[in-house]
């Protein structure tokens, strides 16, 4: 699947949107917010601040995180007797996003911040749309202060050429680099990682003016070893029985099941920290792992709507939309097994913030 023009979150604000079932990466969101304000204050001293969230996708995440730095940085200005800023927003993501449901929300947005902020001439925010690839680049150069990106870098550019040989699948009965792929399997995840982690940050070097900052988080696994269980991969591995069971049911042809892979990839710290000592142009303000084990909170039913609205784009794409209702009814069903036996399952994730270098 051509991932630039066929890849979106599930549209609309309708019960299975992705607007309605992302509260896991709200959880995110405000579990990175004080660092993500604290960079945000310190990046952003500008007479007018230009700030960019990346996948930024179709919900209120998004605008939660740009809100909240505003805040911060008018009050930082506030505590300083300093003029407020003018905000440009830039919100990013693939052009299939549905950036019309995003756009509903902006006024009201814009409305409040300045409603918060009228003390004597208010606060001007400006928000734009910027469709595109963030593997390549989507601004001027020098021309953002500040960039956020959450739960959105794990996903790759492209599923890893060679993983379909001569249309034969080297990881047979796998949808993703699972620890029972073959090591050429973890090899080929990798390599693609490598190339578009360093083209995300040779592109936002050039986008960000010197002390810009970057905070981003994604999945990431909790061990160097490629083929540690990353333990979010419960739902990639429910998802996978789940296609099996179709392919007995002959809903879904084995053939169709082994050429399918998610381009997905779940970097350990140490891979992220030699990305960015090999791109170069930014310092490491802090790279931090952490554990959350909130998913077996959640009913079933609304991880398979979560998994869903992520994931429906990919499956329709290659298996067609005929097979999402019985593929999702056994995925909730597995998942309610699954999740009786396993209380401990979570993700681990990583938060890191960048600063650009003088010298790049
Ligand atoms: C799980 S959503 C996260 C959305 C939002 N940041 C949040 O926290 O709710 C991941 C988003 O990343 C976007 N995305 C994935 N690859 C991308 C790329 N190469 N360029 C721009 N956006 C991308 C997807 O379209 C999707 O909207």
């Amino acid at each position: 699947m051509d991932m630039v023009r066929n890849f979106h979150m599930a549209q609309g604000l309708g019960e299975t949107s992705y607007a309605q079932n992302s509260p896991l990466q709200k959880e995110v969101i405000e579990s990175v917010m004080d660092i993500t304000l604290r960079s945000a204050m310190e990046a952003c001293a500008a007479e007018t601040v230009s700030i960019a969230d990346l996948g930024c996708s179709s919900g209120r995440n998004t605008l939660s995180v740009v809100e909240n730095v505003i805040r911060a940085v008018c009050e930082r200005r506030r505590e300083a007797t300093q003029q407020l800023p003018e905000f440009m927003v830039f919100l990013n993501d693939l052009p299939s996003n549905d950036f019309n449901t995003l756009f509903s929300l902006v006024p009201e947005f814009v409305q409040k911040l300045k409603a918060e902020h009228d003390d004597g001439g208010g606060i001007l925010v400006s928000v734009a749309g910027a469709p595109g690839n963030f593997y390549g680049r989507l601004f001027p150069s020098s021309s953002l202060h500040f960039i956020t990106s959450f739960t959105s870098l794990h996903w790759l550019s492209q599923v890893p050429a060679g993983l379909l040989n001569n249309e034969e699948s080297v990881n047979k009965g796998n949808i993703y680099m699972s620890p029972a792929s073959p090591p050429l399997v973890a090899t080929l995840y990798f390599e693609r990682f490598q190339k578009d982690f360093n083209m995300f940050l040779r592109s936002r070097s050039q986008e960000l003016v010197v002390g810009g900052k970057m905070v981003f988080s994604f999945i990431g696994r909790r061990s160097h070893d490629s083929h540690e269980k990353i333990n979010e991969c419960l739902l990639l591995e429910a998802l996978e029985k789940s296609l099996s069971i179709l392919v007995s049911q002959k809903l879904v042809t084995e053939e169709k099941l082994d050429s399918f892979n998610l381009p997905f990839y779940a970097p350990s710290t140490q891979e992220l920290e030699d990305q960015v000592y090999r791109e170069g142009s930014f310092t490491i303000d802090s790279m931090k792992q952490a554990h959350d084990w909130t998913i077996h909170e959640y009913a079933p039913k609304m991880l398979s709507n979560f998994s869903r609205a992520i994931i429906e784009s990919f499956i329709c794409h290659h298996f067609g939309e005929e097979i999402i209702e019985p593929l999702f009814e056994t995925y909730t069903q597995l998942l309610c097994e699954k999740l009786v036996a396993r209380e401990d399952i979570g993700w681990s994730k990583i938060i890191v913030v960048l600063c650009k270098s003088a010298a790049s």
